[in-house]
């Protein structure tokens, strides 16, 4: 695998993650013009839906001057039972010089060793999601100014979620103090679940997670509003928050399920400026993969 890849967040050092933070906060001032010098041609496959991390990945892309192809992976050989490599071995001889993937199957990058072209991991089964995972701590780091000792609360259906993994292990990398909530049926192995109401009293972040029904999950002792009721962010607990606290979620929403639909856009919300950050880390993250040191810090 390529060197500049990006494919679990557990690639990065904390100086890694660091660089990353900084290079997409001069992106929002001082380099917002900046451009790759590569004349660089990237590939994006999704073969899972996507609003937020394929149109941020592509807007960061073409903002960054590079030329895009948006592969139609439906439209593609991989319809005729072409392997992933093959497909991606043809992309890389065909002149492309990197890939965004998103797959529905996780750890997909470990059948791509023989590809000599950088790699972006746009999320994996549930496995992992690097990038929103970066755009999450820079959404923290610019509401709070640090990342240590920021308490978070992470409720909704964490055994299906990439990003509760990847968040998990980059927010306790930065001396963050992470817990789980929602139902038992959602809960994941090494993510043990405290209760929804006390953790959210106490803390700085409360993430929302959406149910994933396209992984199989279900819940079938309730319906929407019992679940808003008994684990979504409703009315109830947004008073229980702190006057300081922010509330996030990786999106798509569901209104009316884990979040009520009126605090989507709330004064606590930060869930558009996630969408911001996530073009902002994605033009970080693309400059590292074409081996550009990190801006100097001002
Ligand atoms: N947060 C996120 O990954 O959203 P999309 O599925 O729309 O890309």
């Amino acid at each position: 695998m390529n060197k500049n890849s990006l494919v679990s967040i557990r690639d990065l050092s904390k100086d890694d993650m660091i660089h990353i933070l900084n290079d997409a906060l001069m992106f929002s001032n001082s380099q917002s013009d900046w451009q790759l010098p590569d004349k660089a041609l990237i590939a994006n496959l999704f073969f899972e839906a996507s609003t937020r991390t394929h149109y941020s990945f592509e807007s960061a892309e073409l903002q960054l001057g590079c030329k895009v192809a948006d592969i139609a992976t439906n439209a593609s050989s991989v319809t005729k039972g072409e392997t992933l490599y093959d497909t991606c071995k043809t992309l890389e001889s065909a002149g492309y010089n990197a890939l965004v993937i998103r797959s529905s199957k996780e750890f997909y990058w470990n059948e791509l060793e023989g590809l000599n072209i950088p790699v972006l991991n746009a999320g994996d089964g549930a496995n992992e999601h690097p990038t929103q995972c970066l755009l999450d701590l820079l959404t923290i780091y610019k509401e709070f100014h640090k990342l240590e000792g920021i308490k978070v609360v992470i409720c909704g259906d964490v055994a299906h979620s990439r990003v509760a993994q990847s968040d998990k292990y980059a927010f306790e990398l930065f001396g963050m103090d992470v817990k789980f909530a929602g139902p038992k049926e959602f809960e994941r192995d090494g993510y043990p679940f405290v209760d929804f109401d006390e953790a959210l009293k106490d803390a700085d972040v409360v993430m929302m997670l959406r149910i994933q029904k396209e992984r199989g999950a279900a819940l079938s002792n309730m319906n929407d509003a019992e679940y808003l009721e008994k684990y979504g962010m409703n009315q109830r607990r947004y008073a229980m928050l702190k006057d300081n606290a922010i509330i996030m979620h990786p999106a798509p929403v569901n209104r009316g399920v884990e979040i009520d639909t009126d605090l989507v856009e709330a004064e606590k919300s930060r869930i558009f400026q996630q969408m911001h950050n996530g073009m902002l880390v994605r033009k970080a993250v693309i400059k590292r993969a074409f081996g550009h040191a990190p801006f100097e810090e001002e």
